[in-house]
Order: C-alpha cells, then structure tokens, then sequence
C-alpha cells in the first residue's frame, strides 16, 4: 500500500513537472555545467566570487519571484556582469527550472 501511494507520488510530480514543460532535472546538468562556476551548487555563490563579480545569491526571494521568462533572459541575454551563456547544451528553460528548486 505505502508503495503504491509512493508510485502514485511520483507519478504525480512527473506529470506536474511535464505539464509546465520544463524539466528541473534535465536542467540540472546544464546548471552544474554552465552556472556553478559562478553561482555555487545551490544558488550561493563562493565569498571568492561575490566579492570578484559582485555574484548574487540567486536563492533570494527576490530572484525566485521572477517569471521564467525574465529568468530565461538573462541566460540568454546576459544582465550586467553576467555575459550570455553561450555553453550552455540543454534548454535554458530547463535550467530556469532547476533553478526554481533552490528554495531557501
Ligand atoms: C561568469 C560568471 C557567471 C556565470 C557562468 C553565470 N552567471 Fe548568473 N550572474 C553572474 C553575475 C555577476 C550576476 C549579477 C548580474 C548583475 O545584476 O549585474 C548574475 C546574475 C544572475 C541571476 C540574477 C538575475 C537578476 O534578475 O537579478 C540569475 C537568475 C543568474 N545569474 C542565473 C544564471 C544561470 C542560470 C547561469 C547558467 C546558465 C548563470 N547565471 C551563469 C555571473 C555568472
């Protein structure tokens, strides 16, 4: 029983996560490829790099609140001290996704 509801879970999650057409797991390799360089694991980046680039913590209320598709710009566009993203492999609204889940 406590399996099935698990499954049921999951299954869930899956379909949610299908149905806003972006994919946060899939967009975690392009993160962890493209961004954690600058930006840390989960959002945070290094004193190193916040001191140098001016890094934000980008698991702020305040950068979350933005819609996917600002987020989505500045990947693609750049803001600032951050230059677009040009290595990037995956979908950049997958990585926005991925991003979503650094809830403090
Ligand atoms: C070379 C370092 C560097 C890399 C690589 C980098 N960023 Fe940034 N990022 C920055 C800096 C610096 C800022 C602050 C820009 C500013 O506001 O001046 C920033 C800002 C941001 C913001 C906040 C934007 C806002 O509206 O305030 C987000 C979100 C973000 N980056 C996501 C990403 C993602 C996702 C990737 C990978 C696809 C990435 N960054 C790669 C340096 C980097």
């Amino acid at each position: 029983m406590k399996k099935t509801i698990l499954t049921l879970a999951a299954l869930t999650a899956l379909s949610c996560a299908a149905m806003l057409g972006a994919d946060a797991k899939a967009g975690q390799a392009g993160y962890d490829k493209s961004c954690k360089g600058c930006h840390g694991a989960t959002g945070v980046p290094s004193p190193a790099m916040a001191k140098a680039m001016g890094v934000p913590e980008i698991n702020s209320a305040a950068i979350l609140a933005k819609s996917d598709a600002d987020l989505v710009k500045v990947i693609k566009e750049g803001k600032g001290k951050m230059k677009p993203v040009t290595t990037l492999t995956g979908s950049a609204e997958d990585v926005i996704a991925y991003v979503k889940t650094f809830k403090k």
